[in-house]
């Protein structure tokens, strides 16, 4: 079966969305499988800019088929809110959006739990999430007593199930917070979600179903990964981290397809690096070339404008972040933002308690005490928004471009230079694809 993914590679917002909106022609099905509506991804079409958190990429595509997974937690009044938008927009969102009766439910004490306790974080540094409820709710997936699924919102046991759990919550919120005491009213939560489960409804399904089925007649399936590599629960810069599997591992998990069906894993890459939240970051660059990406780039974040923070490329980062995704092949993102920069510096090892290392480490301690090491590369003036060929780049660039592709090992498919489809450069083997088409 064709299937493709596409994994951000560093810490999220790696442009994603533009990369799935662009691949989604040559796809049937596009499928979202972790995350939630932590995720922004900004697809731009013409005049057009389209911020998607929970919708697939590909819904500005009618003819493809949009999947959200059991993988996914979701806000029900931001998913309708955001089915809503489109729809004024004129994006067609019927029959071609499915979700999953298996997607967990996000409630408004998982809000509440979402902001009490990121603050109270015990060593001082928030994770800083983004406030979505993200964490609680999968919190209470893993813990599955306090948990409902989207099908559950279908089921006559819902209203007492509402109140079992909100007995619970308020004890715990009242607890966290005393001015909270009385603050979940199980009757109006209850009526509230009853009345987005019937607006729901048309999209709910068994999306395991569609996919196995999907998988077996052989259409073209892409897996629009959300958040990054380094931001994985288990492979991440834990405990700064977001709560699924958002590395390459978490494909197969997220959406109940087998790895084995996926046979082209695309990472996708920022020409530099950005983080927004807490958690080490040792390419940071709080001085003039990080002013220089975050204005150049736009670096504040789309779900939450947070400014993000900016940094040199971390080859070390991204050489693991390759090898735990089984990446193919890279897709350079923004390349354009480096224009005017004098020289550029990419990390190739750290140095940790006095030890050069190539490796990321395990422990965010670790993490925090590593010296980067830097391979400094000559900058380049030109404004490179308008070139659509790899030989029309400045020298500098190409140079900056072989350095990254030789150092992780891996080829090079697309070059991106602007936020709009037609600002991409194709290379290798995506070129050869694209003239056969
Ligand atoms: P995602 O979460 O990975 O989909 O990425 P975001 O949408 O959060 O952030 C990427 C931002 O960069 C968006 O505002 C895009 O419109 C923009 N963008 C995408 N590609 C390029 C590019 O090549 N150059 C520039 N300057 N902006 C880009
Ligand atoms: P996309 O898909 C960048 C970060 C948050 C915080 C940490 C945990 O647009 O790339 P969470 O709310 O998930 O519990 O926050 O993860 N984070 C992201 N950073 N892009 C994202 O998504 C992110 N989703 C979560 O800033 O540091
Ligand atoms: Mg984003």
């Amino acid at each position: 079966m064709p299937g493709t993914s596409v994994i951000g590679l560093q810490w999220g917002d790696e442009a994603k969305g533009k990369l799935v909106d662009l691949l989604t022609e040559q796809h049937e099905v596009v499928v979202r499988y972790q995350g939630g509506a932590n995720a922004g991804h900004t697809v731009v079409v013409g005049p057009e800019t389209y911020k998607l958190s929970l919708i697939p990429s590909g819904i500005l595509t009618p003819s493809v088929r949009c999947v959200v997974t059991g993988g996914v937690v979701i806000n029900p009044k931001t998913l309708l809110s955001e089915v809503d938008g489109l729809l004024a927009r004129g994006v067609s969102v019927a029959d071609n959006f499915l979700i999953s009766d298996r997607a967990h439910v996000i409630f408004p004490w998982h809000m509440a739990e979402d902001r009490l306790l990121d603050e109270s974080t015990a060593d001082g540094e928030n994770i800083g999430t983004t406030q979505r409820g993200i964490g609680p709710c999968y919190r209470d997936k893993v813990g599955r007593s306090y948990a409902l699924r989207l099908g559950d919102l279908y089921r006559p046991t819902l209203k007492s199930r509402i109140e079992h759990i909100v007995a619970v919550k308020q004890k715990l919120l009242s607890a966290l917070d005393e001015s909270l005491s009385d603050s979940l009213n199980a009757d109006a939560i209850y009526q509230e979600y009853a009345e987005y489960a019937e607006r729901m409804q048309p999209y709910v399904g068994d999306t395991n179903c569609y996919l196995l089925d999907a998988v077996e007649s052989e259409k073209k399936i892409l897996f629009e990964g959300a958040q990054g590599s380094l931001l994985d629960i288990d492979h991440g810069t834990f405990p700064f981290v977001t709560s699924s599997n958002s590395s390459g591992v978490g494909v197969p998990a997220g959406s109940a397809v087998a790895g084995r069906f996926i046979n082209r894993i695309i990472g996708v890459v920022k020409a530099y690096s950005t983080r927004v939240g807490g958690g080490p970051f040792p390419s940071e660059q709080d001085n003039e070339a990080g002013l220089h990406l975050r204005e150049r780039g736009n670096e504040y974040g789309t779900v939450t404008g947070r400014p993000r923070r900016c940094g040199w490329l971390d080859g070390v980062a991204l050489r693991y972040s390759v090898r735990l995704g089984g990446i193919d092949e890279l897709a350079i993102m923004l390349l354009d933002v480096l224009s005017g920069l004098k020289e550029l510096k990419v990390c190739t090892a750290y140095e940790i308690n006095g030890k050069k290392t190539f490796d990321f480490p395990s422990h965010v301690d670790q993490l925090r005490d590593a010296q980067p090491i830097y391979d400094t590369l000559p900058g380049w003036e030109e404004n490179i928004e308008g070139v659509r060929n790899l030989e029309d780049l400045p020298q500098a660039a190409r140079e900056y471009l072989d350095f990254i592709s030789q150092y992780v090992k891996r080829p090079i498919t697309f070059v991106s230079v602007g936020p709009e489809r037609k600002q991409t450069i194709l290379c290798g083997a995506e070129m050869e694809r694209s003239g056969s088409a």
